[in-house]
């Protein structure tokens, strides 16, 4: 156990990829207490520490769960983070993404708790000039949730000055896999991410739909970098131990670097699997730039972080043995 520095609150660990942080934490010997609304997240995936059931905007009780656990310091995931319903409906983006985060924050300064890891996007970079893409290529998101994380970005800067909260950013490309253990695993209710969608269509579900055959990409489809959920864990694991070491505030890109195709993905997930994928070509989505790839260079040379889980078919595997254990994922949530 960790007794010099406090617990650890990790919104949004009932979800997908603040699950696995939890998980990374409490292996690293850390106190950790999610907090969530379960309103995409899942009572199961909450398997190593407390869980406290509140919303963001609840501030006191907020309050007091910093207070009951002694937070030290805060990982932030809880978010909606759909860029499509975003467009659609952008007003619980803004309240969620923007104004409860910035409760949080507010919580955080009046009780003297300092570091924060913040889960940003490769959204704030909206359509990009140059790949891959490095922490230096402009910021200019095309839709609501990119700006949402965006304006966090940078209340986070004024937050410092002002009131000398420290941060490290994380802009995650596409996570995928799951729990190399087959603990715990992705089960988004939509789920719109293409290797869960994949084992759908492989398992007699809907036709996977392919947006776009016709990218100046070598099969024509879109190329997308999947950085695998516990290499993601692992970063903010080390984005905490820099902030508590006293480093300076930070915003780094989190991707594998190395793009993949649609295509190569649905022929990683019949390889792993033994199972066809059926498909269908279907129109480009409005806003899916062809090529989306990150630099995590920054990250590697300042923090030390390296995927381990970098090859589709590894990425695939992780995944596929979690959902084929738990074909109806968590069992806790009706569809809708
Ligand atoms: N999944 C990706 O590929 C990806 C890529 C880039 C960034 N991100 C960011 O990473 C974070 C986690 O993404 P995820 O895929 O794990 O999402 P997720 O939906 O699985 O997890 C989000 C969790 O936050 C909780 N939550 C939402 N609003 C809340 C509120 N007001 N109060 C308390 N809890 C609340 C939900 O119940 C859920 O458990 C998000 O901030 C997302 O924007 C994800």
């Amino acid at each position: 156990m960790d007794a010099e520095h406090g617990a650890i609150l990790v919104t949004g660990g009932a979800g997908y990829i603040g699950s696995h942080a939890a998980k990374a934490l409490v292996q690293e010997g850390r106190r950790v207490v999610v907090y969530d609304n379960l309103s995409a997240g899942h009572r199961g995936a909450v398997r190593w520490c407390d869980l406290v059931v509140a919303d963001l905007h609840d501030t006191a009780t907020l309050r007091a769960t910093i207070r009951d656990y002694r937070v030290g310091a805060v990982m932030h995931f809880a978010a909606l983070a759909s860029v499509g319903d975003s467009v659609r409906d952008p007003s619980p983006y803004y309240r969620e993404n923007l104004e409860g985060t910035l409760g949080l924050l507010r919580v955080m300064v009046g009780e003297g708790v300092r570091p924060i890891i913040f889960s940003s996007t490769a959204a704030v970079f909206g359509e990009p000039t140059e790949t891959p893409i490095t922490e230096a290529h402009d910021t200019r998101p095309i839709n609501p949730y990119g700006e949402t994380k965006l304006a966090i970005e940078r209340a986070l800067g004024h937050f410092e000055r002002a009131y000398g909260l420290q941060s490290v950013a994380l802009r995650y490309f596409n996570a995928a896999g799951a729990d190399p253990q087959g603990e715990i695993g992705e089960d988004h209710r939509p789920e719109a991410h293409l290797i869960p969608l994949a084992f759908e269509a492989a398992r007699g579900g809907a036709p996977l739909r392919v947006f776009g055959e016709d990218y100046p990409t070598p099969d024509g489809t879109c190329l997308r970098d999947y950085i695998h959920v516990s290499d993601l864990a692992g970063a903010h694991v080390l984005a905490l131990r820099h902030l508590e070491a006293g480093g300076a505030s930070r915003r780094y890109n989190l991707g594998n670097g190395h793009p993949f195709s649609v295509k190569d993905v649905i022929a990683a997930v019949e390889r792993v699997t033994g199972l066809r994928v059926p498909w269908m070509p279907a129109a480009r989505r409005e806003g899916d730039p062809s090529v989306l790839f990150a630099s995590s260079a920054r990250i590697q040379r300042d923090l030390g972080w390296r995927p381990s889980i970098s090859s589709p078919d590894e990425i695939v595997q992780t995944a596929w043995r979690w959902h084929a254990a738990h074909p109806h994922g968590f069992g806790d949530r009706t569809e809708g």
